[in-house]
């Protein structure tokens, strides 16, 4: 028995939380049970919140700075989590992954410039590339046996044919979960690194990786590929502190953090967000034994939704993850398109989850679910498919 009690549930309605509130605006319906965005229903530990109300209850909130004092937690989490030294002056505060992703593409490219990626892929990495006009491309990956591959021969053609300028790269994968190999990495950066790619590495959901896997930091690949380099830190799903909307971006190469810091001041952001900060330095800090108490409840929500489709529902495939708290279901066998997919998730088992379509058109058969959340729920919402599929 851990310390922590995952198993609570707390009611986040009335909240303004986008998961739990925003049915109606964004499904036109609030009947539905939510597993949808990469948000989750946990509370964190005490010594975190306390920290933040002892800040809070200053009373003033003025303009802040990240200084030692808070680099340091973010330096060295990375460092004992994922056996990486950083240097302080490497690391660029932001509002978020995607606000970076977004700068990047502004910044290293210019419009009509090729950006490629991997389908499935989070689905803001193909909106970011789309509303700065630049040219998406894509390198899908492969989808064999129930396990995702990366397709090295069409990435490098691509890159040639298309004249890539950059690769936003997701590790670990979401949403198929895999977790890079560090050979993986190695022959993506060497492609890169040969045509002139840049490579934005985003790492948000590294502190997620399931026993027998390892996050391999897209920095430690070696110094000879940091002049290309942009790593995307946060501790925003790893404690899901989305809303306090605060990232670390981690810019060894001096050139290229200047150009990146340039464009960031001309977007006319500086200070970053006070509380995100004290949030991010307490949970570096004190939330070790949190995360790994976490990271074996979300094993065990991962082993019950795996032994119930096989048990229940065997035409429901789950794709194992080998990192991340969302789990990717193929529906393929279950139904023939995807309004029928739709009928099956939204109008019958009332659920609310990331339609496959969003991340890929070759996912159209796919749904995305978030398994951060009490067992209780997470059982409430497999019944809810169950009785939906077998009605
Ligand atoms: C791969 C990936 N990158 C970035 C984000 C969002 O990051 P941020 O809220 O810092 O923009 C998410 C959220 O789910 C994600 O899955």
């Amino acid at each position: 028995m851990g310390h922590y009690d995952f198993d609570k549930i707390y009611d986040r309605r009335n909240t303004d939380c986008i998961k739990w509130d925003f049915g109606m605006q964004r499904m036109g319906r609030d009947d539905l049970l939510p597993l949808w965005v990469a948000d989750m229903d946990f509370r964190l530990p005490d010594e975190v919140i306390s920290d933040i109300v002892k800040r809070a209850e200053h009373g003033i909130f003025g303009y802040t700075d990240p200084g030692e004092g808070y680099l340091g937690p973010v330096r060295d989490w990375y460092k004992r989590r994922h056996g990486f030294d950083s240097k302080s002056e490497w690391i660029t505060v932001v509002p978020g992954i995607v606000y970076a992703i977004a700068l990047t593409v502004r910044t290293f490219t210019e419009p009509g410039d090729a950006v490629i990626i991997q389908q499935p892929v989070y689905y803001p990495f193909s909106e970011t590339i789309e509303v700065n006009h630049r040219k998406l491309v894509n390198n899908q990956l492969i989808y064999k046996e129930g396990r995702y591959e990366i397709d090295f021969e069409d990435f490098e053609r691509k890159i040639v044919e298309e004249k890539v300028k950059l690769f936003l790269l997701c590790s670990p994968h979401n949403p198929v979960g895999r977790v890079w190999s560090r050979d993986d990495l190695k022959r993506l950066a060497d492609i890169c690194r040969k045509h002139d790619v840049l490579v934005f590495a985003d790492e948000i959901h590294s502190d997620f990786v399931y026993k027998g896997h390892r996050h391999t930091p897209f920095i430690s690949l070696g110094e000879e590929y940091w002049d290309r380099l942009i790593v995307g830190t946060s501790a925003s799903k790893t404690f899901n502190l989305a809303g306090l909307q605060i990232a670390n971006i981690f810019i060894p190469d001096e050139k290229l953090r200047k150009r990146f810091r340039a464009e960031n001041e001309a977007m006319g952001y500086s200070q970053p967000n006070l509380l995100g900060m004290v949030a991010t330095k307490s949970v570096y800090e004190k939330g070790e034994q949190w995360l790994d108490e976490l990271l074996e409840y979300l094993a065990g929500n991962l082993d019950y939704v795996r032994d119930f489709l096989a048990e229940k529902l065997p035409k429901v495939k789950l794709v194992e993850p080998e990192g991340t708290y969302l789990i990717w279901l193929d529906f393929s066998e279950a139904v023939n398109d995807r309004k029928q997919l739709k009928e099956l998730i939204v109008d019958k088992a009332k659920l609310w989850l990331d339609p496959g379509i969003i991340f890929s058109k070759e996912t159209a058969l796919f749904e995305r679910i978030n398994i951060a959340c009490p067992r209780a729920t997470l059982e409430k919402a497999m019944e809810q498919l169950y009785t939906a599929m077998t009605e």
